[in-house]
């Protein structure tokens, strides 16, 4: 299959991406947070043939992205005060919300569970496509399993040419990590997920919401998992990548006293004390920029050709908890504190 790339600006490539949808075809399409790979969320085949382009475990469910609120009405059943409440205030936006599901939705998409999460994206281009194709769209983020999240369009290019009819794109991503995953299956509601929208936030809405252990923490053997998604290596880079806690002075003594080929995915203030390659992850006090360099900084590793990669784990504040959760992923819980 040879892939064409659609420009997200143009109605007509709009249209062709949406009929595509429409037709029964997996599309990657921009969203605020990452790229997403895109089919009709009610369709079996349609989704199966999302879990085949990335290779995703079945057990791990799909987002269901809509362009109006009513439309969750047809895929959620007892829908709770608290869902209109958040919807109402968050999206269109970063929250993904979890609800009982309704007949309608095929197991497939919600990975076998009696659950779907849901959520009407802010991107401009994603709101067009799923108006236009008439269709609630599933889609996960538009990576091969395993690797990191694709935030500019080349990175899509990269992991699903030719596996794809289409690509989408809207340049790069707003926000650069993945959606605020919130279940209101649990009392309290519980965070699956860290994203933009964050625990304090939420609260103001809805009262008192806890976040999932598994978000910082390695799911323990047995453990009860919520979120499928938190048992599978993710994010990763394929340079061995180890992340580093501690002061400014420690980490560069750190760093520079390594003797092998390496490279330092750092903030901007620690590049020119430096001996080794480094990679830009931005200003240490702006956790907005870090979030959106962050999946580019872990592709851009692989392209250095380096023996080892280590990466300064930034604060939890804001936006700084979904840094950590996927940072920790990315190097399999492995830290090292200086
Ligand atoms: O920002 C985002 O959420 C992006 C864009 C494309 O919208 N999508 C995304 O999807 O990140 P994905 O599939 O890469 O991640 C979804 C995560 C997975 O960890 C999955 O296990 C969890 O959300 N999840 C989805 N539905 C769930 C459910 N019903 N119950 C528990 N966890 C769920
Ligand atoms: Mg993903």
């Amino acid at each position: 299959m040879k892939t064409i790339v659609l420009n997200g600006e143009d109605k007509n490539d709009i249209e062709t991406a949406a009929k595509a949808i429409a037709s029964g075809d997996v599309v990657a399409i921009p969203t605020e947070t990452v790229y997403g790979l895109g089919a009709n969320a009610l369709s079996e085949n349609a989704v199966n043939e999302i879990f085949n382009v990335k290779g995703r475990p079945a057990d791990n469910p799909l987002i269901v992205h809509i362009a109006d609120i009513e439309d969750a009405k047809k895929l959620w059943v007892d829908i709770p005060k608290n869902a209109y409440k958040l919807a109402g205030k968050f999206w269109p936006g970063p929250l993904t919300i979890i609800c009982k599901k309704s007949d309608s939705v095929p197991l497939v998409t919600s990975g076998g569970l009696d659950s779907i999460g849901v959520r009407i994206p802010a991107d401009k281009i994603a709101l067009s496509i799923i108006e236009k194709s008439g269709c609630a769209i599933a889609a996960p983020s538009a990576n091969i399993s395993g690797r990191p999240s694709p935030t500019r369009v080349v990175d899509v290019i990269d992991d699903l040419n030719n596996k794809v009819p289409f690509i989408v794109d809207g340049g790069d991503c707003d926000i650069g990590v993945e959606s605020t995953v919130l279940t209101l299956l649990t009392d309290p509601p519980r965070i699956l997920r860290p994203g933009r929208v964050t625990k304090e936030e939420i609260e103001e809405v809805i009262g008192e919401v806890i976040v999932d252990r598994a978000v910082v923490k390695k799911p323990k053997e047995g453990e009860i998992v919520r979120s499928p998604g938190v048992l599978y290596k993710h994010y990763s880079p394929k340079t061995p990548l180890i992340a580093i806690s501690g002061s400014d002075e420690r980490f560069i003594e750190f760093i520079n006293r390594q003797s092998e080929d390496i490279a330092a995915i750092c903030f901007t203030s620690d590049i020119e004390k430096l001996n080794c390659k480094t990679i830009d992850l931005g200003d240490k006090s702006d956790n907005f920029e870090i979030a959106k360099r962050l999946y580019t900084s872990l592709r851009t590793l692989d392209e250095l050709c380096v023996l080892k990669g280590y990466i300064r784990i930034s604060n939890d504040e804001g936006i700084g908890l979904a840094i950590k959760n996927r940072l920790l992923r990315a190097v399999s819980f492995e830290v090292i504190y200086v």
